[in-house]
């Protein structure tokens, strides 16, 4: 039986001052029946880790560099964000791909670098809107999947998100049959390369989920929880999401 899983991806947004949603989610999730992770940008892991204290709240980076130490200017190790105090790394989101050009292979040598360090990757996988019109979304995750993961991945080290490019932030949802479609063809494949550990590897949803849409993206077959973005900054916003799964 997967463990349902709600992660919040704060993006470049977030300062102290937001730390009074994280003491906010702490009151409302003392002892939360799904598994909960807060990503809030680098600078602010180890105040999230601090102030969640020991509550089951998980903390989580927003990407990492595959080696462990070096001349990598504005970079962050995944050992570095272990220490922050982190458990998860989102890696491979469509962000990163667009603005930093990261490839499949960069994706692979980063999760390999977060199970290194013990960190849970949360891997983004993802169609554009030109791919979804042109037929290619199942060729397209498939071929990200396959190469972005590495032969080590568990079910307890890895969490894949499906993510589709021109849902994010748009206010854009695919239909609950669009996302079964991609959801059950992720897990094929999963079963095709782990077998059997690939029946323990949660799938996430993720792309304009809000309060409202939760219930039936949740009410989806092998949907086991949500990357939540823009609804992940408010408490108020992410605790009826939560609540819905
Ligand atoms: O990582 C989160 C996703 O990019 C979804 O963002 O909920 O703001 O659409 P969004």
């Amino acid at each position: 039986m997967r463990r349902k899983l709600v992660a919040g991806n704060w993006k470049m947004n977030g300062t102290g001052a937001d730390l009074k949603e994280i003491d906010a989610l702490g009151i409302a999730w003392a002892a939360p029946r799904v598994e909960i992770v807060v990503c809030p940008p680098a600078t602010l892991v180890s105040r999230v880790a601090f102030t969640l204290g020991g509550q089951p709240i998980r903390v989580g980076g927003q990407d990492c560099h595959a080696e462990q130490s070096g001349a990598h200017t504005g970079d962050v190790a995944a050992e570095m964000l272990a220490e922050a105090g982190a458990t998860h790394v989102i890696l491979g989101h469509s962000e990163r791909r667009a603005d930093h050009g990261e490839t499949d292979a960069i994706v692979h040598a980063k999760v390999e670098a977060a199970h290194r360090a013990k960190l849970t990757a949360i891997v983004c996988v993802g169609e554009s809107l030109e791919q979804r019109e042109g037929g290619t979304t199942l060729d397209v995750v498939a071929g990200q999947l396959a190469a972005s993961l590495p032969d080590g991945a568990t079910a307890q080290n890895t969490v894949v998100a499906y993510e589709p490019i021109w849902a994010i932030g748009t206010g854009k949802v695919p239909s609950t049959e669009q996302i079964a479609e991609v959801h059950g063809a992720i897990r094929d494949k999963l079963r095709e390369r782990f077998g059997e550990e690939a029946d323990g590897i949660r799938l996430l949803y993720g792309g304009s989920v809000k309060a409202d849409n939760a219930e039936a993206i949740f009410a989806t077959a092998d949907v086991d929880g949500a990357l939540v973005g823009g609804a992940s900054l408010k408490s108020t916003d992410f605790s009826p999401i939560v609540s819905a799964l």
